[in-house]
């Protein structure tokens, strides 16, 4: 594991927040646990909430996430309580500072509403500026990163003027997972793989983030985001540039980055998309009764592009479906001379490859083989690696390995600016549509279903198939 060699203290603005107490808070007592900080820390939570620092502590402990740790951690915790628009709370919080380390890490872990009067108050009040020399001041900033391309070019000219683009941390912490980082060495530390990834030998990509629960809790939010938004923006483009873009010429930050740029502005804008909403979905908490938000959308893209030309992308999330699950499956064109037509085997199912991203992490390989007996019968066998079985210990989570980098200062999981900027721009048609016609149908699927069955003629037109219609091997 790196180390943090420099002192630094963490501020977590909406530290009484779910985000904060549930991910960062123990995310930071893993780092700790596992002896990251290698000098001085401070963590400084502040938020609205007028409680005292007891009162803070015990909220923290109430979440079990505080096994084995050495309780000494919390001594390492401070609380301030402020407004995010008034410049003298901010002096404040610069007074409460002034005695812990001068390196600071900043996480806005509040409503996108608040980032902007946040990031000018860290300004005026010289907390967190650009240009500055000696010490680090940076910020990771969560998602949802602007709502659409207008929004985000605004946010990015805006925090612009205040900080430097190396200060700015935009978190997607799907890039914080072991499995999505193993795409890069997957991809790129073995030799037998690479030849084929490209638009001779590959029929088409599966990328799906399936999530078992609904909208629990966050209503609100959710009824004004919906899945496009909240997951395809961010999320499944990430896992998409991951494994569709060139090789980097290095693996710093600015030459991953450009290559997953460049890849995003290869998609040719989305012709084909389908967005479909959970029976029920009007009667949970905060959603307006009329919503037509999607729950469920699949989307087909394709990219304009040397290697990936006429190879069709999917792209797939929803909510309320059978099971918690991403994915990304690679279908592999079928062979091209039916050689077994003479022992009565017509079709032979195509070879896929799957990156299960999470749970049950692994990557799995499916091909023919012949079953033994007499006659000759060919059925499909999974090779496959599973991270619980090959390697020892826990897997680390998201947001651990993010804290981390953001505190050492390597930007390469993180999303730049213009990253963002092109992620929208592939998003918004799609939105648009749905805004502008009220004629495009919502379809409507039962909860713990894989999605609507119109998913299933959406791939079907091209003859291809979602990967649990193909892969029908128990992962
Ligand atoms: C978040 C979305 O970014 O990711 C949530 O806002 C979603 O709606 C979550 O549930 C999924 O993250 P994970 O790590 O559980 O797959």
């Amino acid at each position: 594991m790196n180390h943090i060699k420099e002192e630094v203290s963490i501020i977590i603005f909406g530290a009484s927040g779910d985000l904060s107490k549930r991910k960062l808070i123990p995310a930071l007592s893993e780092l700790f646990k596992a002896k990251a900080f290698k000098t001085k820390f401070k963590i400084v939570g502040y938020s609205r909430s007028q409680f005292d620092l007891e009162t803070f502590k015990a909220e923290l402990k109430k979440i079990a996430a505080y096994k084995d740790i050495d309780l000494s951690f919390f001594n390492e915790i401070s609380y301030v309580s402020g407004s995010y628009d008034q410049l003298e709370d901010f002096l404040k919080l610069a007074d409460h500072l002034k005695d812990k380390p001068q390196n600071k890490l900043f996480y806005m872990a509040v409503p996108p509403e608040q980032v902007l009067p946040i990031s000018e108050n860290l300004f005026r009040s010289g907390l967190c500026t650009k240009g500055k020399k000696g010490h680090f001041e940076r910020i990771i900033f969560e998602k949802p990163f602007g709502t659409n391309y207008e929004t985000s070019r605004e946010l990015n000219a805006k925090l612009l003027g205040y900080f430097d683009e190396e200060q700015i941390f935009r978190i997607d912490h799907y890039l914080g997972k072991e499995t999505v980082q193993n795409l890069l060495a997957f991809r790129f530390a073995n030799n037998i793989f690479e030849p084929l990834w490209n638009r001779s030998y590959i029929d088409y990509i599966d990328i799906n983030v399936s999530e078992e629960l609904g909208i629990v809790g966050r209503g609100e939010y959710f009824d004004y985001t919906g899945i496009t938004r909240d997951i395809i923006q961010n999320h499944a483009l990430q896992l998409l540039a991951m494994v569709a873009m060139e090789p980097p010429s290095s693996l710093n930050s600015t030459s991953i980055r450009n290559e997953k740029v460049k890849l995003l502005n290869s998609i040719a804008t989305p012709e084909k998309f389908i967005r479909a909403q959970y029976e029920g979905y009007h009667q949970e908490k905060g959603v307006r009764p009329d919503s037509k938000t999607e729950t469920f959308c699949a989307i087909q893209l394709s990219l304009d592009n040397w290697r990936f030309a006429d190879t069709p992308i999917y792209l797939r999330a929803g909510k309320a479906l059978m099971e918690k699950s991403t994915e990304i499956s690679i279908f592999f064109k079928r062979v091209p001379h039916k050689l077994f037509k003479s022992v009565g085997i017509s079709a032979i199912e195509p070879n896929v490859l799957v990156f299960k991203i999470q749970p049950k992490e692994g990557i799995h390989l499916y091909f023919q083989s012949k079953k033994p007996g007499a006659g000759f019968k060919i059925s499909p066998v999974d090779m496959d690696f599973s991270y619980h079985n090959e390697f020892s210990g826990r897997i680390s989570d998201a947001y651990e390995r993010l804290l981390l980098d953001a505190m050492i200062g390597d930007a390469s999981l993180f999303i730049r600016g213009d990253e963002v900027e092109s992620s929208w721009k592939i998003i918004d048609p799609i939105i648009k549509k749905w805004n502008e016609d009220p004629q495009t149908p919502l379809y409507q699927y039962k909860k713990g279903q894989l999605g609507p069955d119109e998913m299933f003629e959406f791939v079907a037109r091209n003859g291809h198939a979602w990967n649990q219609n193909i892969c029908r091997l128990k992962i």
